[in-house]
């Protein structure tokens, strides 16, 4: 076990629980994503993990040792990306790494070798002797992502590391975290409020809100769990509302609705309907059909009764 979190609760200033009975595992070599809306605990449980805070009660262990404030010997086996962004704007990007390498006890050739080794993971090869602060947010962010791997961590956490930066960036960071698990046997804990990375990114998923857990698994064992409709929409150039019987008496269909030319089918999770719906729309000319499955946002709607969505702005 890389990470285990039982009952932690943390209270800032003796104000409202910031952790309230979070409990949470990482094993190794897997992805963990921490869903939740901004404010709901992800960058105080990080901060737990890695020692950076004291807690009110309960337990963690990291590396199978407990962990608590000022651990170096765990410290060392963990690379942080924190959320804010956490490089020297007035050195070259190769001094960054020089420096951070340094702080993690690496020295003379094998520190040189880990900085190239770093510099293509992350894409600045060929820009390490310019100076971060003409980067974009985005390779910034790289080389911030890459000072915490110099010294090959077991532990690699992620704290909403796409915030902010270009849609290129962002893909890059995501196909990187997925190679790196891929091909080395790193824990990765990435933390995030959007659905469409978690779901891309983590072979488990823990929802947070509010410093509890409200849901954890797979992606598609949290989708399933919520057994979430599946909505087909079907726009046709005539409609023709005779056939809206015929539809609904479908297997696991569970409701049709015409709205102007779109049919909208409701229709049981997984369930195979496509081919009896389109051939009673035979004689219709069909001119899309869309079929949206149940995401992440729907169950964390289901759970909460708030939209994960909406924090985005914040
Ligand atoms: N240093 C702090 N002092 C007081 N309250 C804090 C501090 N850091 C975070 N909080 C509060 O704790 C809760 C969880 O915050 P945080 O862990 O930053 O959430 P997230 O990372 O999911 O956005 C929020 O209500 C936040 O306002
Ligand atoms: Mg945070």
């Amino acid at each position: 076990m890389i990470v285990s979190m039982k009952d932690v609760i943390k209270r800032y200033d003796g104000e409202r629980l910031a952790l309230d009975y979070l409990s949470l595992d990482v094993k190794a070599g897997e992805v963990v994503g921490l869903l939740g809306p901004n404010g709901a605990g992800k960058t105080t449980a990080i901060s737990a993990i890695v020692g950076l805070l004291d807690i009110d009660e309960g337990i963690i262990e990291v590396f199978d040792k407990p962990q608590n404030n000022g651990n170096l010997e765990t410290r060392k086996r963990i690379g942080l990306v924190t959320q804010e962004v956490t490089v020297y704007e007035d050195l070259s990007a190769y001094e960054n790494l020089l420096f951070f390498g340094k702080l993690y006890g690496l020295r003379g050739e094998r520190l040189k070798s880990r900085i190239n080794t770093v510099a293509k993971l992350i894409g600045l090869e060929g820009r390490l002797h310019e100076l971060p602060k003409k980067y974009s947010g985005g390779m910034k962010r790289r080389l911030n992502i890459g000072c915490a791997l110099l010294h090959e961590p077991e532990l690699i956490i992620m704290d909403e590391p796409t915030v902010g930066i270009d849609p290129q960036s962002r893909n890059y960071i995501i196909e990187f975290v997925k190679t790196l698990a891929k091909e080395t046997d790193t824990a990765i804990i990435y933390t995030s409020h959007y659905i469409e990375e978690v779901e891309a990114i983590a072979d488990r998923v823990y929802i947070i809100d509010q410093g509890h857990i409200i849901a954890k698994g797979t992606v598609q064992s949290l989708i399933e769990s919520i057994k979430g409709d599946q909505r087909i929409a079907i726009d046709v150039k005539t409609p023709n509302e005779n056939v809206l019987s015929a539809l609904e008496a479908i297997d696991d269909v569970v409701g049709v609705r015409l709205e102007n030319k779109t049919y909208h089918i409701t229709a049981a999770a997984h369930a195979d309907v496509l081919d009896k719906l389109l051939s009673i729309l035979a004689t219709q000319t069909i001119r899309n059909v869309a079929n949206e499955q149940a995401d992440l946002e729907d169950v964390f709607l289901t759970l909460t009764g708030k939209s994960l969505r909406d924090g985005e702005a914040g």
